[in-house]
């Protein structure tokens, strides 16, 4: 199955690699960024896919913290050091943080060699791979460096998803569970099913990101619905630590605050409440408890987010319609 709606196609597939390595024999070196667990669960497709006389693979330590001003040295110094040049590729292949590494390498090195995105997470099959957003995090918070920059090439095996945790693969599945309350109520309905079509709830998800992505990519106001569940979500990441809590549980409980919110506001449906929490809870993904809501809403006050004119806070008013209000 292939989207093209943006500037770039994203083909999903399993196990099938043809496109894939058509689009890699265009070039002359290949540079790949992958992280350690996915360099061991899937030799095979390493060595099926790439040609390793003209590829050079760089392995980073898996998780957050990878995500950093010195990895991202690391990489730049190892690829020139091999001597990549702009008409190269660089291929990622991992989850989300593999992804905004490699591509914030991609955007920034010789101002920009091509990109392609091979995502392993389902988080990064329905999200960081598609929209352009590449970066690095500081320590004074998350993506406070980074770049749009589209790939050339998105190419999603859903047969990397076998090796997920059971954790990791909801993680993914709070971010179509989002996409289904800000654009499509069908997709909220197959999520019910636990027997669906993951290439379905994938393409249906990725669907509801292009669609708004093509209209305001750049996040000036449409692009703001995906923060859906986000801003309180956010604060939770910072305060119980990345490591404690996934960044999909953090905003499913940012997801229920917001329906709560809404509805005081006068604004959601209030038969919404009991619906989309048993959904969350279908996929595990508000098991871990987080405490006092007060403690976040002062952290949500210093979200990068916040504008002088106030906080942009998304709400939905029914499945599938989402609004911003300003708090
Ligand atoms: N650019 C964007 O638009 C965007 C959107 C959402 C999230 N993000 C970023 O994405 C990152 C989170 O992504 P993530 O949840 O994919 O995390 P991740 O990349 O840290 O992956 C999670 C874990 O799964 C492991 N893993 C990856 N693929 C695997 C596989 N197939 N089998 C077994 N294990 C595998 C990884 O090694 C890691 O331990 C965050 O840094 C977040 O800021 C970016």
């Amino acid at each position: 199955m292939i989207l093209s709606d943006l500037n770039y196609e994203i083909h999903i597939t399993n196990n099938h690699h043809q496109l894939l390595t058509e689009k890699l024999n265009m070039y002359a070196h290949v540079f790949i960024v992958t992280d350690a667990h996915v360099y061991t669960l899937h030799q095979n497709f390493f060595n099926d896919v790439f040609d390793m006389k003209k590829t050079v693979i760089h392995v980073i330590k898996p998780g957050e913290t990878s995500k950093s001003l010195e990895v991202y040295q690391t990489i730049c110094d190892n690829f020139l050091d091999h001597q990549i040049k702009r008409d190269d590729v660089i291929v990622a292949v991992g989850g989300g943080v593999v992804g905004d590494l490699a591509g914030f390498v991609a955007a920034s090195l010789l101002r920009g060699v091509d990109f392609i995105q091979v995502p392993t997470t389902l988080l990064a099959m329905v999200d960081s791979s598609v929209g352009s957003k590449v970066g690095i995090n500081t320590r004074q918070g998350k993506n406070l460096i980074g770049h749009f920059y589209d790939p050339s090439f998105v190419h999603i095996d859903v047969n990397f998803l076998n090796t997920l945790t059971k954790r990791e693969l909801n993680n993914g599945y709070a971010e179509i569970i989002k996409a289904s309350l800000i654009g499509d109520p069908e997709l909220f309905s197959q999520l019910k099913n636990p027997k669906h079509s993951i290439d379905e709830v994938i393409m249906r998800a990725l669907q509801v990101k292009i669609d708004i992505v093509k209209k305001d990519p750049f996040e000036s106001h449409e692009r703001m619905f995906l923060n859906f569940g986000h801003t309180l979500g956010h604060a939770i990441e910072k305060e119980m630590n990345y490591e404690t809590i996934k960044h999909g549980e953090a905003i499913s409980h940012g997801m229920m605050y917001a329906i709560k919110k809404g509805i005081e506001y006068q604004i959601t449906e209030d038969t919404l409440e009991k619906e989309i929490e048993n959904l969350l809870h279908q996929y595990g993904l508000l098991n871990i408890q987080i405490g006092d809501i007060e403690m976040y809403e002062k952290r949500m006050q210093s979200d990068k987010k916040q504008r002088k004119d106030g906080l942009q806070f998304v709400c939905i008013q029914s499945i599938g319609n989402p609004l911003i209000k300003i708090i």
